[in-house]
């Protein structure tokens, strides 16, 4: 038996902003942001609509998706760097409105690299057999901490929210392999200040475009597989450009990336299994398939992994 996926949920707020809205508010336009990054919309929550909310959404259909109660969740891990508090963490407010047991919940704050980091400490636990059932939430309210003066940061980003409930699955299936990292002399290049996102966005995406190659193909080679086993990658959703070279280094062709990035740019800690879920929805990806993902973010933080989609 090893750890993987057995339901997973979304939230995506109804408000849509496009590009053509951009222009109108800053010195932006549609042809730059579509072929810098490769994003066309993005949503936007609106005001009474908060982290909490949102991970609540997107976990509660996790949950009847793993055809599970509240009841059943063991571990309650949220991947977050926009909580609704600097404390209580967003998970206990999601333990409380789940209904869920005294379990343990806590954030994990690695940025766009969150996913990955709760995926694999979920793995910890259940491949151990401490608990049976952890769920893991990504969600940003990135449009809180956004500077909407600054355009070089303020057309990337997106709020979304996406769950998972990891489990026991059948030999084989799974997580068969991880990375993570950190580099912390890189945290001068993206962060928060007392406000809002400052990034340096040419060291951003040169670490990223290294680190995202690197870490997919070692994930792939501790798994003892070759990158033509690869079914599909689901890099992070943060510049089309560095999903790019991602898929190059794997050597992988053009329709075996899963790109959601167009219509929803950059959302950070659910960027990754919210285009896994589209993916799924869409019957794109169905069982058995092998995925890579691998995601990137403030920290600096890095994470990957392979896993055979199923249960
Ligand atoms: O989840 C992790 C989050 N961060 C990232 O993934 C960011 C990684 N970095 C990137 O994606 C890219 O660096 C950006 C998309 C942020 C910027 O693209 P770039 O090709 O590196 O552009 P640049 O920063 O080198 O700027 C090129 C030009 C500049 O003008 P000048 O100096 O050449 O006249 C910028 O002022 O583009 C200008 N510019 C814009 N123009 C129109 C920057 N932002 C915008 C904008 N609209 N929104």
């Amino acid at each position: 038996m090893s750890a993987g996926i057995l339901g997973m949920g979304k939230f995506i707020p109804e408000h849509v902003v496009t590009n053509t809205d951009l222009e109108k508010v800053m010195d932006t336009s549609d042809e730059w942001i579509r072929t810098r990054t490769g994003i066309e919309e993005r949503r936007i929550a609106d005001d009474d609509t908060d982290t909490s909310d949102m991970a609540f959404a997107a976990a509660e259909q996790a949950i009847q998706n793993a055809g599970l109660t509240p009841a059943d969740i063991d571990l309650i891990l949220v991947a977050t760097v926009t909580p609704d508090h600097p404390f209580p963490s967003v998970a206990c407010l999601l333990q409380d409105r789940l209904g869920a047991r005294t379990i343990p919940a806590m954030d994990i704050s690695a940025a766009c690299s969150g996913f990955m980091y709760g995926m694999v400490t979920a793995k910890q636990f259940i491949d151990t057999d401490t608990f049976r059932h952890v769920l893991v939430v990504g969600v940003e309210k990135l449009s809180k901490i956004t500077d909407w003066e600054d355009r070089g940061t303020a057309v990337l980003f997106g709020d979304a929210a996406a769950a998972a409930v990891l489990g026991h699955v059948s030999d084989g299936k799974g997580i068969l392999s991880f990375e993570l990292g950190a580099d912390g002399s890189g945290s001068k290049y993206l962060y928060q200040d007392d406000k809002f996102i400052k990034m340096n966005g040419r060291e951003v995406f040169k670490f990223a475009v290294r680190q995202m190659g690197e870490s997919a193909v070692h994930v792939v080679e501790k798994a003892g597989l070759k990158k033509e086993d690869i079914d599909y990658l689901i890099p992070h959703q943060a510049n089309i450009r560095i999903m790019e070279a991602s898929r190059e280094r794997l050597e992988i062709p053009e329709e075996k990336m899963i790109k959601t990035i167009q219509k929803y740019g950059n959302t950070s800690a659910s960027s990754i299994p919210l285009a896994l879920l589209d993916a799924v929805e869409s019957g794109q990806i169905t069982d058995g398939d092998l995925i890579v993902m691998v995601g990137f973010g403030g920290g600096l933080t890095w994470g990957a992994l392979t896993l055979r989609w199923g249960k």
